[in-house]
């Protein structure tokens, strides 16, 4: 065993103490990421090397600070995203609506597909699109002025990483109750991770102390920005373009009846995340008059 091996030991079993969901897995990034190395390397740090910082780390992640805003960056699908104060934690439940997003626009037969992310955050959404579906244009709007300077830093880095995005994602200033008027009717697909978490519920530190207030909660049930996303939604698809949403897991059913046949609705579909758990909806909006 090495000397920072050794380390990385004890400070799991203190985060596990601390409560931190995966002790082991945080102590290795964190280990990894103050000694400059991947974490398959981290075994081969001489011990001369070991830099005693990495217990100022232990610490913050022990008082239940998140691993992302630690090391700065957060993984999303194929992207890597910097994260820090002021902006949501991108999450792995929000991979697997981007990726139906990704597969539906990839068979759409629309030569350079028009999506709008609602409440873009870091970019997450809108960044994965527009690297994985690279004739795609994407408008991505937020409300909140310190999330939309990591999406803008975020679009920047991307474009460098993958050029292909420079320009194609479009980052809006303001409230998605009204974004985006000038595309009413005209846009392929709205995607959205509102906030849905009912007020006064229970959430771990890590959200509770670090996500933004403006990301999490939305009204007595959680459904108030999602009602406000159906309506978006309805005016800004063309007809037979498709909405997704995300919802927190007891909300599926709920969210199921915000997109009713009579409303236009068709295809409304509820949707499971890695873990299985109703995760997302999905529809596809059928304009009368068309
Ligand atoms: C749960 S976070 C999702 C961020 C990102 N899309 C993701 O999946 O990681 C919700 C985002 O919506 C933004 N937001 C909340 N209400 C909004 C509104 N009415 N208009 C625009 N943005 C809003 C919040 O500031 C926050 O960045």
């Amino acid at each position: 065993m090495t000397l920072l091996l050794d380390e990385i030991a004890v400070a799991a079993s203190r985060l596990a103490d601390a409560g931190v969901e995966s002790p082991r897995t945080d102590a290795e990034l964190i280990a990894a990421h103050v000694h400059g190395v991947s974490r398959g390397a981290l075994h081969a740090v001489p011990d001369a090397a070991f830099d005693p910082r990495y217990w100022d780390d232990v610490a913050r992640r022990a008082s239940r600070e998140p691993l992302q805003h630690i090391t700065g960056l957060a993984y999303f699908r194929y992207l890597e995203l910097e994260v820090g104060p002021g902006v949501f934690v991108p999450r792995q439940e929000t991979e697997v609506m981007t990726g139906w997003a990704i597969d539906s626009l990839r068979e759409m037969d629309v030569a350079e597909p028009v999506v709008a992310d609602l409440g873009t955050g870091s970019g997450a959404i809108a960044l994965a699109i527009a690297q994985e579906v690279p004739a795609a244009r994407v408008h991505a709007v937020e409300a909140d002025p310190l999330a939309r300077q990591w999406a803008e830093r975020n679009i920047a880095r991307c474009a460098a990483a993958a050029p292909h995005t420079a320009g194609r994602v479009t980052l809006h200033d303001g409230d998605f109750a009204g974004a985006l008027a000038d595309a009413d009717g005209s846009v392929d697909l709205v995607i959205s991770n509102p906030p849905y978490i009912p007020v006064g519920s229970w959430v771990p530190p890590e959200v509770g102390e670090y996500d933004p207030a403006t990301a999490l909660w939305s009204g007595q049930d959680g459904l108030d920005a999602i009602r406000v996303i159906e309506r978006v939604a309805r005016r800004l698809l063309r007809s037979g373009g498709q909405v997704a949403v995300e919802h927190g897991a007891p909300q599926g059913a709920a969210v199921y009846w915000v997109f009713p046949e009579e409303q236009g609705w068709r295809q409304t579909r509820n949707h499971a995340d890695l873990a299985g758990r109703d995760r997302f909806v999905t529809a596809a909006w059928q304009d009368e008059r068309s």
